[in-house]
């Protein structure tokens, strides 16, 4: 995999041929992004079971699952990788399913989302939802992708995303590649480029989605829906249908990792806060459904009443 804590400085592969080595670059956000990281997890479920010592797949699952715990993907591959080995079949080929999917689900979303763009559109995205968070392509960004690839002149604004920097570090890194204009902003700047009439949609990703369409993604994405919804300005999550939590009626019960203090205080070695402040740090923060215009997925676009939409959705 390629280790996302480098860049854009470095662009290195790590091999992880364990589940320790696994479980830590998840940990650690070598790999991120929640369909990254349920491949990950689908990968290091192969790699792990042949030492385990768990009694269970249950156990052993757990200590995967433990790396992180609100992109839903994780939990949803394993569960897949369980089912495969009662069903008595290959696991490495049901985890290499899982990517081949994953890579189709991508495009597919692109190929919706970007039937909501119109000429000249200026972009707001949060976080990173490209291909590094995925198998390739991404989600947020794979409606960009697909909308520049097709011809249509776009310009992006990517929210740097305190305090580990995945828009500046990663989105504009993968944005310029690409040849999409994009600019950076820091995440206090958002209120002030859309009153300036800059932007005209804001599409993020998702770590889960309830089945009532409340959305857990990157910590200050409910700041932007907010102040989309102040300035008329349409909201838009991207995602994959191994992104939908139907378990959960409400993001009220979507679990929110928490995070090391250090990332805030000595995000990339430099101390920036007093030694010893207190420091609270949620990773991600939920959406209600109520500010999201529509929800783009590999199956097509999913807008209120979203407890009955994405249900019909998931079945069609
Ligand atoms: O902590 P991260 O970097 O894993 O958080 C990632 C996000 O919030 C992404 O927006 C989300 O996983 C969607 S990725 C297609």
């Amino acid at each position: 995999m390629i280790d996302q804590t480098l860049l854009p400085n470095e662009f290195k592969y790590i091999y992880c041929d364990d589940l320790p080595s696994t479980w830590e670059a998840i940990k650690s956000l070598r790999v991120r992004g929640a369909p990254a990281i349920g491949i990950a997890g689908a990968l290091g479920a192969v790699l792990g079971i042949w030492n385990s010592a768990a009694k269970t797949y249950e156990a052993f699952a757990a200590e995967l699952k433990s790396a992180r715990p609100t992109a839903v993907n994780l939990f949803w591959a394993l569960d897949r990788i369980s089912r495969t080995a009662e069903e008595n079949k290959v696991l490495l080929a049901e985890a290499l399913e899982i990517i081949a999917e994953d890579k189709a689900m991508c495009r597919a979303i692109g190929q919706h989302g970007m039937a909501l763009l119109n000429e000249n559109d200026t972009i707001l995205t949060h976080c990173n939802a490209g291909g590094l968070a995925t198998s390739d392509y991404g989600t947020a960004l794979a409606v960009m992708f697909s909308a520049h690839k097709a011809g249509k002149q776009i310009q992006v604004y990517a929210d740097e995303t305190r305090p580990l920097l995945q828009g500046a570090r990663l989105t504009t890194w993968e944005l310029m590649q690409a040849g999409i204009d994009v600019t950076l902003i820091c995440d206090n700047m958002a209120a002030q480029v859309m009153k300036e009439g800059k932007i005209q949609c804001v599409i993020v990703g998702a770590d889960r989605i309830a089945a009532n369409g409340d959305t857990a993604n990157k910590i200050g994405t409910y700041n932007v829906a907010i102040l989309a919804e102040a300035h008329g300005i349409p909201f838009y999550v991207a995602a994959p249908t191994s992104t939908l939590d139907f378990a959960l009626e409400t993001g009220a019960e979507i679990p929110i990792e928490q995070r090391a203090a250090e990332e805030v205080t000595k995000g990339f070695g430099k101390l920036t806060a007093p030694e010893g402040v207190k420091v609270y740090s949620p990773a991600f923060d939920v959406t209600p459904a109520a500010l999201v215009t529509a929800i783009i997925t590999e199956k097509g676009i999913a807008r209120a009443p979203y407890t009955e939409n994405l249900n019909a959705l998931r079945d069609s």
